[in-house]
């Protein structure tokens, strides 16, 4: 019979139905809430043209309160592939208009589909959520479906870039997909995450709290530390995953993108030479170090907001993606604690498992001291940093800018951790321990029984700084490799980065090791 014209209408009636998701009402419930809907998002995101949309018919087969009556466009969710700045990327996207987005066995099984496809086909995968969680009515194959989601999520980490854009609720168990993801991005004021929403709490623990202040995009950026970026609304999310992206390889056995690069690889940074402040107990900001290093200036800084004593960040030296982990004076004295720990070892094990090399910046006072740090577990948190250097083996850079003291000085990438080159500025203390300290310790009786104990502490004290804390020590052992001038930096790192960018290293096979989680 061919394709009579009666079958093409009816294909194109059937199909722009579905492509007109919840409606003109549920539309403007939408944008009235500011939020854009699905198939904005879809054009904002993709390059013009590009998306190829799967599985539109798709519907669910459940009947059950009411659901055989309901008629839920494409199932409440949009799948699909297109190009992202002319690379392939794979993704979802809840339809809130679409019965609240909410998430039953098909529209699920439209996930895994597109989920498989990113796997196969070794390219990112980004999920955009908007859902009202697991469809009530369709009961345990919803939550079948979560699984099914967060399976290959798992399957996935570290072999496919994986992103989630939280751009609506996101509540009860859905929350575990974008935590097993490897970038959080959310919306301010219209999104939200939480396991269990402020009516329960109340009911349960008696606490009031608002939506947003329990799982608002402030909160998860600078409390939990579950979202990576605080965005301003949809298109700037959607802006800022792009920009992501940019730095990321199509999965771990792809090249990383090299951009053209118009800045110069002997550039030198002379503002550096100034930054550190004459005396020690004093702060400057470390982001000026890695923003002067960085190619034209540019970073992309995950977790802004949550462990500012740590840094971390992604620069490109000469158009290559780089990770910066810098410890920041600004913020407490740049200590490492247990959130700036799990902070950093993240960030490693991700550039680590993308073949990103890892550029570290140290001036760090030691591990925080306290019961509330060690009853918090200071020590398996810290050990964490100790792990994911020893285990990466992508190409590894130190630059000691200042303080370097004790089991820090190894956790920021010493060299026993396997750094390939570690550098240090004329200002650099590596050390086991402060000079007062160490002299309190040391000296103890010396200092007691002298005719004037402080003027034996000041004389000490200066004894031991000239033979500990400047970095000559360490170079004359081969424990750094070079003393450099701040303003050289950029340029050392440029020509070392270059010289190792073919590094290989093997570790002894095994399952998997185990990390002190
Ligand atoms: C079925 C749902 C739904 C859900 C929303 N809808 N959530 N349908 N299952 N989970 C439907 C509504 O019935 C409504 O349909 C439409 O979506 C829009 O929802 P509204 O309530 O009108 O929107 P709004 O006022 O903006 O409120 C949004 C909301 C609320 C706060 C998200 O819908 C809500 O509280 N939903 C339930 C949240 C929840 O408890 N989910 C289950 C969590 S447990 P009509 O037909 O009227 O347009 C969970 C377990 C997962 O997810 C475990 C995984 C391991």
């Amino acid at each position: 019979m061919g394709v009579t014209a009666d079958k093409l209408k009816a294909f194109e009636e059937r199909r722009d139905s579905l492509l007109s998701m919840g409606g003109d009402k549920m539309i403007d419930k939408q944008h009235s809430l500011g939020k854009l809907t699905a198939r904005e998002r879809i054009d904002l995101f993709f390059d013009k043209g590009t998306f190829q949309e799967i599985q539109l018919f798709v519907k669910t087969r459940s009947t059950l309160f009411g659901l055989g009556e309901k008629d839920i466009k494409a199932d409440g969710v949009i799948t699909g592939f297109g190009k992202v700045n002319g690379r392939t990327v794979f993704a979802s996207f809840q339809d809130f208009t679409s019965a609240g987005g909410s998430l039953g066995e098909m529209h699920a099984k439209k996930i895994w589909k597109v989920m498989d496809m990113a796997l196969d086909a070794r390219k990112p995968f980004v999920a955009f959520n908007d859902s009202g969680g697991a469809r009530i009515q369709e009961g345990v194959p919803s939550l079948d479906g979560y699984g099914g989601i967060f399976y290959r999520n798992t399957i996935g980490s570290g072999y496919i870039p994986q992103i989630t854009a939280i751009m609506g609720p996101t509540a009860g168990g859905a929350v575990y997909s974008p935590a097993l993801t490897d970038w959080v991005f959310m919306v301010k004021g219209s999104s939200y995450m939480y396991i269990t929403g402020p009516d329960v709490i109340k009911a349960v623990i008696g606490e009031e709290v608002t939506h947003d202040e329990l799982g608002g995009a402030i909160a998860h950026a600078s409390k939990s530390g579950v979202c990576h970026f605080a965005t301003e609304n949809d298109e700037d999310c959607i802006n800022r995953i792009k920009t992501l992206l940019s730095y990321l390889p199509d999965s771990c056995h792809s090249p990383l993108p090299i951009a053209d690069c118009t800045d110069s690889p002997d550039r030198e940074c002379p503002e550096l030479d100034t930054i550190i402040p004459d005396r020690a107990t004093r702060s400057y900001d470390m982001r000026k170090i890695v923003i002067a290093v960085a190619d034209n200036n540019e970073i992309v800084e995950p977790h802004e907001l949550w462990a500012p004593n740590i840094l971390v960040a992604f620069i490109r030296i000469m158009g290559r993606p780089v990770g910066v982990i810098a410890n920041n004076p600004k913020a407490f004295a740049g200590v490492l604690d247990t959130k700036a720990s799990d902070k950093a070892s993240r960030f490693i094990r991700f550039c680590d498992a993308f073949n990103i090399p890892l550029l570290t910046f140290a001036d760090v006072p030691g591990y925080m001291p306290g019961t509330e740090q060690e009853w918090a577990g200071i020590i398996s948190h810290g050990a964490k940093l100790l792990h994911v250097y020893s285990e990466a083996t992508v190409p590894k850079i130190t630059v000691v800018t200042r303080k370097d003291y004790g089991g820090a000085y190894i956790g920021m990438c010493s060299k026993q951790l396997g750094s390939d080159y570690v550098m240090a500025w004329p200002s650099a203390e590596i050390a086991v321990m402060g000079a007062e300290g160490a002299c309190n310790i040391i000296y103890r009786r010396e200092i007691n029984s002298a005719d004037d104990p402080a003027a034996k502490r000041k004389e000490l004290v200066a004894a031991y700084e000239e033979q500990f804390n400047n970095p000559y020590f360490a170079a004359s052992m081969g424990i750094i490799e070079e003393v450099i001038a701040p303003r050289e930096t950029r340029k050392r790192v440029t020509v070392i980065l270059d010289a190792l960018k073919d590094k290989s290293e093997t570790r002894p096979e095994r399952k998997h090791n185990n990390i002190p989680l």
